[in-house]
């Protein structure tokens, strides 16, 4: 069993689009074992479905998020995952600040595994506005993160 948590500030744009698209391409790969999930560093959106521009431009790209709901990122969560992807350095800072002491729980920006990227952070796409390029990327690093998870 490997429990993956995704991680960014709101929870409702960029890591439940990673929670939605990963989740979609491990079942295509046929990857049973997995527990996914997603989490905000802020609480402001707890309970609240992704935004909608997000929800509209995943549902175009064919990825179904209407399920999904955001919640606040805890200290427990170290306990309950084995890996935590994170959206950007500023979420990093923010997970890594909550890690108790003696958790050793791998916490990783999510575009590690976006190879052909420049890019380290997935751009919020509530502040850009491109939601297409949120998807692109997610897409990417979400493939390779099952190509290794197959071979393991
Ligand atoms: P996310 O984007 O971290 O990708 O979910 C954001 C969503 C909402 C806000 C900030 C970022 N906000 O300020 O409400």
């Amino acid at each position: 069993m490997t429990r993956i948590l995704f991680v960014c500030l709101g929870n409702i744009c960029r890591s439940p689009t990673a929670e939605g698209i990963f989740t979609e391409k491990a079942k295509r790969a046929g990857l049973s074992h997995l527990t996914i999930d997603s989490a905000g560093t802020a609480s402001w959106h707890a309970g609240k479905p992704p935004y909608g521009p997000m929800q509209a431009a995943c549902e175009l790209r064919g990825y179904d998020l209407s399920y999904l709901r955001a919640r606040q990122f805890t200290t427990q969560d170290y306990e309950n995952f084995d890996l935590i992807l994170v959206m950007d350095q500023s979420n990093f800072d923010d997970v890594e600040n909550l890690r108790p002491e003696g958790r050793n729980t791998p916490v990783k920006l999510f575009l590690d595994y976006a190879e052909g990227t420049n890019l380290t952070d997935v751009p919020d796409p509530y502040y850009t506005r491109d939601f297409d390029q949120t998807i692109d990327l997610v897409e990417l690093a979400s493939e390779n993160l099952v190509k290794q998870l197959s071979e393991n």
